[in-house]
């Protein structure tokens, strides 16, 4: 299984379907692995490990360290990371400026920003200077309050069209693949015959080049909130669950450690 790399990513444009997952540790990376193409690691860590209320409070640090733990799991996906909110928006050589450190201290191969054509110029500058960039357009979690919360995007005619030219101009500035996230089948139709790169959707129905959840949503190991979006594969929390519970009544009732498990006793185990 040859490394995916950002050209073979975008060379999958109308072929086989992408598969993309999130990670934020080594191991989930590794997990992952052998199925993901393009391994991101999302911003909504700051949701899912931290407890944090949204993607704001995330730091450029939280991105460096879980990207970096990301990129030693990896064999074979490529890696994206998240620039955090704040990390970005102000100017191009601002963007440019975290994105380096980004890709240098963690090793992925490019980065995702949330917005439209406002960041048109910013994606174009970090691709000029050979930092790939994934926009991500439609629902932007760093955009909670302006949204009001988290709601589909682009359902009235005039928000649809909005977001299809803002994909089409992030595509133009040179992205190399586009994150739409919870839109119409329409408009996610739309955008995605209307750009030459792979539109990976997550609540963005079918349509899209490929498909992108928050591995411990489709796990089951998150559950504070839970979108419409998201297809729970496994209830592994339930699992986690019910093993710490007899860890817990053996440790109380003495069962556990057993002898086989002890130093310096006599058995023919140790
Ligand atoms: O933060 C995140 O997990 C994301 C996903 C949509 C990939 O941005
Ligand atoms: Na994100």
């Amino acid at each position: 299984n040859k490394r995916m790399t950002i050209p073979l990513i975008r060379s999958m444009k109308g072929g086989e379907k992408i598969v993309s997952l999130t990670a934020a540790t080594k191991w989930m990376s590794q997990m992952i692995d052998p199925v993901s193409d393009l391994t991101i690691v999302g911003d909504s860590l700051g949701m899912v490990s931290y407890g944090l209320e949204s993607t704001l409070q995330v730091t450029l640090e939280m991105m460096i360290l879980h990207g970096a733990a990301v990129v030693r799991g990896a064999k074979r996906a490529c890696v994206v990371v998240d620039m955090p909110f704040g990390s970005y928006q102000e100017s191009p050589r601002q963007a440019f400026q975290n994105a380096s450190r980004i890709v240098r201290e963690t090793g992925a191969q490019g980065v995702k920003i949330e917005g439209g054509k406002e960041m048109a110029e910013t994606v174009g500058f970090l691709v000029d200077r050979g930092i790939p960039v994934m926009p991500h357009i439609g629902l932007m979690p760093q955009h909670v309050h302006a949204m009001g919360g988290f709601k589909a995007q682009g359902l009235t005619e005039n928000a649809g069209k909005k977001l299809i030219e803002d994909a089409k101009v992030l595509c133009e500035a040179g992205g190399f693949s586009l994150l739409v996230e919870g839109t119409s089948e329409t408009v996610a139709r739309q955008i995605t015959e209307s750009v030459r790169i792979p539109t990976i959707g997550i609540g963005a129905s079918p349509c899209c080049d490929g498909q992108v959840l928050v591995t411990e949503d489709l796990l089951g190991l998150f559950s504070d909130y839970t979108p419409k979006f998201v297809k729970q594969y496994a209830d592994l929390g339930t699992q986690i669950k019910s093993a710490l519970e007899r860890f817990g009544k053996e440790v109380q009732e003495g069962e556990f450690p057993d002898l086989s498990r002890c130093f310096g006793v006599s058995s023919n185990k140790l």
